[in-house]
């Protein structure tokens, strides 16, 4: 009788398995189906073919710089890539539809999570809802007052005494050429540092150390980024399951970020955190808990590095081709700073350098920073241009592309021009959505005051004591993809002090 009870015990668990291998087979297929389906993997349209050929980069050296031409030929501004489900528009009012008005259909989403996910966790740049709300409320009070933006102001003067200045010192005069986009890298990476955690890497001693921090930093800001190129998140999600090429990479180059922060939280914890100025101290104030600590000091790193080096790359990529530009600068800052001997202008005299604050922004409005910058629809919606959205559709507004519109900046968009900001030597702001190089709206950039001022102390000190001569200038920048816009091959300069 037992036996029995055995036999049809086997025979209802071999139903039983192959019923439930039967369902979960189909129930894959079907998924895999309507995942197929929904993607477009397969249109045919010329745009889509031209992207999953890479038949594009025949005529153009840059991703952008081809997405810009088609959103010139379209009449309203916006391009759909069907098979990465991505509208893309550099129209402003469909950007201040995104960023302002329908600001709640329009989350960072999922599937941006998802890239960045393992990098940031749930710091500020990554998350939507309560969440960021939160970290909106606690970082604007942090970075609003007056004490620490004189904290930063402070540590940027003396990263440029103590280093930047004899670096360019020790090179100046030499045949050999200095890649000055490593040294602001370099350099905003140490300011970030000392500002969000109180430490200093020494990225910029002279002799320009590696360091493992800013190395694993590069890779993980690399590898995620590079998720977000494949056609399908499948596949990063596969590679990263079996920890495989650059997925293992990624995850390496997180543990040591891991390892570093949590080091942080736990000597500041020893120490003490009450007294000390940096972000780090200030947050461990309201947060307990040492996850949620790194991934928002991680998410400073990230907004305050690349983005300060990127702007202060093009800006001396454009100054190189515009000496009148450089003259118009020297001469203000002659007129603002009048005889004094001190090196560095105070906060007030900066206020008034109106050329020098034009001539930045409109570097930035050729070269942003960021390039480009997604959200995910949360329902079906309907831009101002009439573009319909599908719920769940990728929706980016494209500032490279929108400084390129003639539409937007008028016929003489592509000339560096920073009198357009101008009106009687007085600088003016333009519409922040033809200009959202700092986004706009309610997720608008928290650090953009403190990037402005870094960025102006540093053309002040370099152009007051040096000049630099670009070799192979006519070459138009070419990028390397990734979060913020890196030039291709760097930017080498020749260094020379000019005379007292
Ligand atoms: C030229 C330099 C900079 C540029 C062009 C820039 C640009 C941006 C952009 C485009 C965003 C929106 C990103 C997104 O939501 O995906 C952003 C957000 C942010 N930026 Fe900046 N940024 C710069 C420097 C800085 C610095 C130095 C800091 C910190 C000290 C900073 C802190 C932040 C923070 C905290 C956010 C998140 C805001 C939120 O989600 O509510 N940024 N920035």
């Amino acid at each position: 009788m037992d036996s029995q009870l055995f036999l049809w015990f086997c025979s209802m668990s071999t139903a039983f398995c192959f019923v439930f291998f039967s369902f979960t087979l189909l129930f894959s297929l079907f998924s895999l189906l309507l995942f197929v389906l929904r993607s477009k993997l397969w249109c045919n349209c010329e745009t889509c073919q031209a992207y999953v050929s890479s038949s594009w980069t025949k005529d153009f050296d840059n991703l952008c710089d081809w997405f810009t031409h088609l959103l010139k030929k379209s009449p309203t501004g916006t391009i759909h890539i069907h098979v990465l489900g991505n509208i893309i528009t550099a129209n402003p009012a469909n950007v201040e539809h995104m960023l302002k008005t329908r600001f709640e259909n329009y989350p960072k989403g999922k599937p941006f999570s998802a890239l960045l996910g393992d990098l940031l966790g749930a710091g500020i740049f990554n998350v939507d809802g309560d969440s960021w709300k939160f970290q909106r409320k606690m970082a604007s009070l942090e970075l609003g007052g007056v004490s620490v933006r004189a904290h930063a102001f402070d540590i940027v003067k003396s990263e440029i005494q103590s280093r930047l200045l004899p670096l360019l010192s020790s090179v100046s005069g030499k045949e050999q050429a200095l890649d000055l986009q490593d040294v602001f890298r370099r350099f905003s990476f140490d300011n970030i540092c000392k500002f969000s955690f109180g430490l200093d890497p020494g990225c910029l001693e002279l002799s320009l150390p590696v360091s493992e921090f800013a190395e694993a930093f590069d890779l993980a800001s690399k590898f995620s980024a590079q998720r977000g190129l494949a056609s399908s998140s499948l596949i990063w999600k596969v590679k990263r399951l079996l920890n495989l090429g650059t997925e293992k990479q990624l995850k390496e180059a997180i543990k040591i970020l891991d390892g570093f922060a949590q080091e942080m939280i736990d000597q500041r914890r020893q120490e003490g955190f009450s007294e000390r100025n940096d972000l780090l101290s200030r947050f461990m104030g309201t947060i307990n808990d040492d996850k949620y600590l790194r991934d928002i000091v991680i998410c400073f790193l990230l907004a305050g590095r690349d983005t300060v080096a990127s702007g202060l790359t093009s800006f001396f990529w454009l100054l190189s081709q515009h000496p009148e530009v450089e003259s118009a600068i020297r001469d203000e800052l002659e007129r603002v700073m009048g005889s004094s001997e001190e090196q560095f202008a105070s906060f007030n005299q900066m206020r008034e350098l109106h050329y020098l604050h034009a001539a930045l922004y409109e570097s930035m409005r050729l070269f942003p920073p960021v390039q480009f910058d997604s959200k995910f629809a949360q329902e079906d919606d309907i831009l101002p241009d009439g573009t319909f959205v599908r719920k769940g559709t990728r929706v980016t507004y494209h500032p490279y592309a929108m400084g390129r519109m003639e539409r937007v900046w008028g016929s003489d968009c592509l000339e560096f021009k920073p009198d357009r900001w101008l009106k009687n030597g007085r600088y003016i702001p333009q519409d922040l959505y033809k200009f959202p190089v700092f986004q706009a709206g309610k997720r608008v950039c928290l650090g953009k005051e403190i990037a402005v001022m870094e960025m102006k102390c540093v053309v002040l000190a370099i152009i007051k004591r040096f000049k630099f001569k670009v070799p192979g200038l006519d070459q138009a920048p070419r990028f390397a993809p990734g979060l913020t816009a890196t030039l291709r091959g760097g930017l080498p300069v020749l260094v020379q002090e000019r005379e007292a």
